[in-house]
Formats: C-alpha cells, structure tokens, sequence
C-alpha cells in the first residue's frame, strides 16, 4: 500500500450492473491508485482492463463473453505495437464461474470475486506468472484494507456518492442468485461506516446512498458490540454536519421494520424516495418466489410508510414469467401496481439462473409470454411515472444541483423524489440545495427554474 508508484499505467474500468458493482470499482480504482494505476477513459490505451460483471440475469453475463471477445482484439493490437494489455474479470459472474471463464477466455489474466479487492495489487502481480483465480470468501474484512480515495479523487465522482453498508443476503428468493454469488448477510461496523461517510462529507460530498444487496437488513456492531440496525444508522449519519442527503437501497419488504420507518418520519436528510422491490402481486408466485409475504402485506407496510412519510415516492422491481405465472397471477401483478401508483420501476422477465431453486421449477413460461408481459407492465408502470412528473408541475421542489447541464447555460440536478431535473443557471449554482420552480416534464425528467438563489 506505501509502494511508490514506479511509472503510470492506464486503468480501464467496466461496470456492469447494480450499484455495488459502481462502488466497488471505485473501490479497486482505489486499491490499484498506490501502485500507479490512474484511471482513464479510452480502453484502448488502457494496460488494465478490468470487467465489474454482474450475474442477476442471463443477458448480464452474455455480455461479458462478448466482451472478451473484443477486448481480445485491442489487446492483440496493443501487443503488435510492443505495449500490453492485462485484462480482469471482476464481480459477480467471476464469483460464479471463476474457473470456467479461464478456460473458455484464454485471454484472461485474472479472475476474482468481489471478497478479493482488497488483494488485487497482489492478484495482479501474481498473474505475471499465468492466470489467477481468486473467488475465496475470506474471513477478513476486506473494508479494513481497501484504502478510502483522496478527497480530490471523491469529489470528482460527484456529489453524490455510494457507500457499501451490508453485503450478501440470507433470504434465498428462489430466482436470486446473490445469496450464492455474494454469499451470507455481512453488515460492515458502525463506526466503519460513520468514519467512511464522515471522510467523504469532508471531502465535499452532500448526498450518500447506502447500499446493500438487502440493506434495510443491516445489522452493524456499534463500539460496545451491540447489533444496530439501518434506522438508527440513519439517525447517527444525519447528524454529520454537511450531510445535505440520505438515500438507501435496496430493501426487502421484510426488513423494513418500526425504527427505519420512524427515521422516514424524524430524518430531514432522510429522502423521501424508496426503492421496495415487490417482484410479483400474488400470494401464490410470492410464496413459489419465498418472498415470504403476501401482497396485502406488502400493501399495508407502505400504508404505514405513508403514514409516516406522505409524501414518500416509491419505486419497485418485478419479474414477469416466474415459473407457473398464469395469467390471474400476471392481472394481480398489475392490480398492485395500480394500488400502490410507483414513482418508478424497474421490470425483467424471468431468467432462469443455474443453481437456485426457480430453475428446478416446472411450468417454466414461454419467452413470447413474458415479452407480452413485461411490454403491459412497463406500459402501466410508465404511464405512472409520467403522472409522477406531471404532478410534481407547479410544485417548488429542493433540487441539489450536481452537473453543468446538457447544453451551456444550464444545470443539472436531483429532485429529493430522484427524479433529474434541468434548468437554467450557472455553474455557481453547482454544488448546493436550490429550491426549483417545476416548470415542465421531459422524457424521464423535469425541467425546473430557479426560485431562490440558495437554501441555507
Ligand atoms: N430473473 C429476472 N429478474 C431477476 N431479478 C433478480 N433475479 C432475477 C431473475 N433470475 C430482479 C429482481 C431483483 C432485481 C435486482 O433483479 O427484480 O429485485
Ligand atoms: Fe436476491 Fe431476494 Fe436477496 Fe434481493 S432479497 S438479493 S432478490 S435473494
């Protein structure tokens, strides 16, 4: 970690997938900075390429095979004009099918799983003398020895930024392949995350997101060793001062308990935008799916979200086509849907991922079953993110401004609902809360004009 770089290399990063997978590349961007890897953005000069890969569905890990493919050109490109090209496979298919990626991409230098970050300087020096695979599930913690970023580094990924609070998931949904890919439930020490937060406030941060494969399931040791959960957590970030916004996600409607719902009510900082995935509306695929609630569940804990929160935006992912879905199964779907009015979603057909329970099922759908599915899903599901927007017309909401915008002379930013919204203004305004008259709806955003010069 004090190894002084020798000369700079050129590190290529691709990400593919959820949140966690962006945090953690940061994260390795992170590791391999002391040893004189510096980031760019043109693959081709890059004397690192590194895959993030992701293994939630089918396509996900198609996709890095054809990576592969390509990558293995400009490597032969780079090696004809004496330079080289290492290349990694990272995340969650590399946690899956580390051995079997080295024997179908010979092109690959080194594959390992997301428990190995911490050991990539190591990893990467050891494949000088042939490929590497590292999918061990270690009993360290891997967070004591991932280096933070400098605080030029974070501010120039943004305002807004991840933070990595619980890792892995123990609730077996029978279509998932997380709690194999990413293992049992880890929640990281409080005062790791306080600390790691705190550094990234100083370092000019004004939004943190939480993130967790399940992370209303945090369950963090405080100093005196006592299990602390997401909604206290909530309450000690909102007292660092500087913290603007606090976001998490994603959570299961299980573990979304009193005290996180009391922070939705008591937390300024706390926005009011949820991310509760309810995967299908009816008890019968929910429980094939062990979700372990009914839809009316479901439909009452966001009464008493609302309750506490009535201004709360929800957003939601679903699966259409899980083995043995007829069509009443598909209509209580989309009667949820219609209950519950989402300010956003997120829609997949089922895919059958090896090893989990769901690709035992019988009664598996046929694919041009799910496409009509998914296609009326997403109609109704945009339909009611179009009247989100419109809604928000006339309203005068606190945008925090984070980016010049699309074209000069204008900014961008996030609604607290998440919604982007774009108005005029300079680049003064970059970098604080400014209350925002929305003016008008575009495609997946608002645009907005300012009210006030600056909130306090
Ligand atoms: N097929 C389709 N969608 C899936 N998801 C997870 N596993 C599968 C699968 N096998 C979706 C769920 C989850 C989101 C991250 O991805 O909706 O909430
Ligand atoms: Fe997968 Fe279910 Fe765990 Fe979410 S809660 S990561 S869908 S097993």
């Amino acid at each position: 970690m004090n190894e002084m770089p020798t000369h700079s290399k050129k590190l290529f990063i691709k990400t593919y997938g959820c949140q966690m997978n962006v945090y953690d590349s940061d994260r390795m961007a992170d590791a391999l900075a002391p040893h004189g890897y510096q980031p760019t953005g043109d693959i081709a000069e890059a004397d690192l390429v590194l895959l993030n890969t992701c293994h939630i569905r089918e396509k996900a890990s198609e996709k890095v095979f054809s990576e592969l493919g390509r990558l293995k050109e400009l490597r032969d490109a780079r090696r004809a004009v004496g330079a080289d090209m290492k290349i990694g496979v990272a995340g969650c298919v590399a946690q899956a099918e580390g051995e079997e990626i080295i024997a179908r991409s010979p092109v690959v230098d080194l594959v390992f799983g997301p428990q190995a970050y911490h050991r990539l300087p190591d990893l990467i020096a050891r494949s000088e003398r042939g490929q590497v695979v590292d999918t061990d599930f270690p009993q360290e913690d891997k967070f004591e020895h991932l280096p933070a970023a400098k605080k030029e580094v974070t501010i120039k990924r943004g305002l807004t930024a991840f933070l990595t609070v619980q890792e892995g998931c123990d609730k077996f949904c029978s279509f998932c392949v997380v709690p194999y890919t990413r293992g049992a439930e880890v929640s990281r020490p409080v005062r790791q995350v306080l600390a790691e937060a705190r550094g990234l406030v100083e370092a000019g941060v004004k939004e943190i997101t939480l993130l967790g494969q399940n992370v209303n399931a945090y369950h963090g040791l405080d100093e005196t060793g006592r299990s602390v959960g997401l909604g206290e957590l909530a309450f000690l970030l909102a007292d660092i001062p500087g913290l603007e916004r606090l976001r998490y996600t994603t959570s299961h409607p299980r573990d979304m308990d009193d005290a996180l719902i009391a922070a939705h009510r008591d937390l300024a900082v706390l926005m009011p935008y949820l991310h509760l995935p309810v995967q299908s509306g009816s008890d019968r695929i929910l429980k094939a799916m062990n979700r372990r609630h009914t839809g009316a569940e479901y439909l009452a804990l966001i009464t008493r979200i609302k309750a506490a929160r009535p201004d709360m935006a929800l957003s939601g992912d679903f699966i259409v086509g899980f083995p043995g879905e007829t069509d009443a199964d598909f209509e209580a779907t989309l009667s949820i849907i219609r209950e519950v009015g989402y300010a956003s979603a997120f829609s997949f057909k089922y895919s059958t991922r090896p090893g989990t329970p769901g690709a035992e099922m019988g009664d598996q759908i046929a694919e041009e079953v799910k496409t009509e599915r998914l296609y009326r899903l997403q109609e109704l599901v945009n339909a009611q993110a179009a009247a989100f927007h419109q809604s928000c017309v006339g309203k005068t909401l606190p945008v925090l401004i984070e980016r010049p915008g699309r074209n000069p002379g204008q900014v961008g930013g996030r609604s607290p609902y998440l919604q982007a919204v774009h108005l005029e203004g300079g680049a003064d305004l970059i970098g604080a809360i400014h209350q925002v008259e929305i003016v008008g709806t575009g495609t997946n955003s608002l645009t907005g004009r300012l009210k006030v010069a600056a909130a306090a």
